[in-house]
């Protein structure tokens, strides 16, 4: 009854249905458009419904916004990714003026999209990029290109696995020595995904002692220690391709979000190959708020010209840091 209602709904205002993977089951069911945080922010911005309702968190409903300012976009539940929330504007002006105090002065910021407008908008002032799990690496390749030093943030893990893949040396600044940080390739910010710290170099060895032809997949937010022992590194679509590609009977332990994992692949004649990388329930607690019935809610409100949790955006700082995400998908 509530998803008929939702439907109807959704038709009579023009609206599209958004929904990352990471959303319970039951909104990602309901859902028009699913996928990573990459395909979503550019099918969604290119959609030609006018209003947008978006099951995600936060920065991800913004860059949708960012990149079709004339649509309106809005959140079921206002839910912000932890790791987005640890860098803000004036945290970033401090890492610049950190960096310049080692004298590294010409310095080429990239953003992974979980930021928010104004640290997107910051990175844009210095000629920086946005980037994506799924094309971290194509960014890289770019920046490298400018000749500077990589300031990377906030994610230190993303930061550094992609500085391994490279061959380049990472430091992380604030965590690492002067001397470190002056020798780095790549310098990152100290973010990190509350989720993704779950998994362990442990869990591997516990589910390869287990089942030893087992393959392990991870996403790269996960820890250095982890990525260099997995067997495949990718974004959420590049898991979901790899898992999906195998054969029904072999055994893989899969490392990123709860809700995604558990509905990769159905048992095989009722043996269960795919297994979460953790001993912990990984869990995005926010990506897990939004509920069916938070998004009749949302539509309701919209109906009633009353709406509930729009995203507006300073206009200034929108278009800046817009021209950090067209960058993005010009490169990707
Ligand atoms: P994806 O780009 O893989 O969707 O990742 C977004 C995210 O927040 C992962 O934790
Ligand atoms: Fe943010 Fe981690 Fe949740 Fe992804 S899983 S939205 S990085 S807190």
């Amino acid at each position: 009854m509530i998803k008929i209602r939702i439907k109807e709904l959704l038709r009579e205002l023009d609206a599209l249905l958004v929904a990352h993977y990471y959303q319970r089951d039951e909104v990602v069911e309901i859902a028009e458009l699913t996928g990573d945080s990459l395909e979503l922010a550019r099918k969604a911005s290119a959609s030609e419904k006018s209003k947008i309702v978006f099951c995600g968190v936060g920065f991800m409903g913004q860059s949708v916004k960012i990149l079709a300012p004339q649509k309106r976009v809005f959140m079921p539940k206002i839910a912000c990714c932890s790791m987005a929330r640890m860098i803000d504007d004036s945290y970033f002006d401090t890492s610049i003026a950190q960096l310049k105090n080692y004298g590294i002065t010409d310095i080429f910021p990239i953003t992974y999209i979980n930021s928010n407008a104004e640290v997107k908008a910051k990175v844009a002032e210095l000629g920086g990029v946005v980037c994506t799990s799924a094309n971290a690496s194509k960014i890289l390749e770019y920046a490298l290109k400018q000749g500077k030093k990589i300031f990377f943030l906030p994610d230190y893990c993303l930061g550094q696995n992609l500085a391994r893949d490279n061959g380049l040396k990472s430091a992380i600044l604030s965590v690492d020595s002067a001397e470190k940080i002056k020798e780095a390739d790549v310098i990152c910010y100290y973010g990190f995904c509350s989720v993704h710290q779950l998994f362990s170099a442990k869990d591997i060895d516990f589910y390869r002692a287990k089942y030893p032809d087992i393959l392990i997949a991870v996403h790269p937010e996960c820890q250095v220690s982890v990525t260099e022992k997995a067997d495949f590194v990718g974004s959420t679509s590049q898991i979901i391709k790899f898992v999906q590609s195998l054969d029904s009977s072999q055994k893989v332990a899969v490392g990123t979000e709860f809700n995604l994992v558990n509905r990769l692949r159905p048992r095989a004649n009722g043996i269960q190959n795919t297994f979460v990388l953790s001993s912990t329930k990984p869990e995005c607690p926010t990506m897990n708020e939004t509920t069916l019935e938070d998004v009749l809610k949302c539509l309701e409100f919209i109906k009633k010209n009353q709406p509930i949790n729009e995203i507006l955006l300073d206009e200034n700082i929108a278009k800046k840091a817009k021209l950090a995400l067209d960058k993005m998908l010009e490169l990707s």
